[in-house]
């Protein structure tokens, strides 16, 4: 019947609308927190904001996941570029990058 369909399209959309207003705020929230956005609390943290958000922001670390090497050889290629990190904060960038954002590949089970 066509007036059930629209009745049940409503809800849905209103549904929606909820759900979305609901979950703006704390989108906004986390992006207020400027260059940090999406780096979770560990260790290493601190050194990551530091060293990696002066040219970009987080949000190009977190966007895609890496091997421990890959992580390795992209440290390398930012140190390049010019970012400060002595050898033994590079390993600790290297540790909590590798923990926090390992290669997608790696959970998935085909
Ligand atoms: C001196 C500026 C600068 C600093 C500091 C810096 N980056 Fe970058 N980063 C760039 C630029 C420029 C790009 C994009 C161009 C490119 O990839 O060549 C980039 C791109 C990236 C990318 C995208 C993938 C890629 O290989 O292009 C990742 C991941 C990344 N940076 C991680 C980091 C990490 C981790 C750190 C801290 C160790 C860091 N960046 C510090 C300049 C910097």
């Amino acid at each position: 019947m066509k007036g059930h369909q629209i009745k049940g399209f409503a809800l849905a959309a209103a549904i929606a609308a909820v759900a979305l207003t609901t979950l703006a705020p704390s989108a906004l929230a986390q992006s207020a927190s400027a260059a940090s956005l999406g780096l979770p609390s560990g260790n290493g943290r601190e050194l990551v904001v530091r060293a990696c958000t002066s040219c970009h922001q987080a949000d190009k670390i977190t966007a895609v996941g890496h091997t421990p090497d890959q992580w390795d050889q992209i440290i390398g290629k930012m140190i390049d570029k010019g970012a400060k990190a002595t050898d033994s904060e590079q390993d600790q960038i290297l540790n909590y990058l590798a923990s926090h954002f390992p290669a997608k590949i790696a959970t998935t089970n085909h």
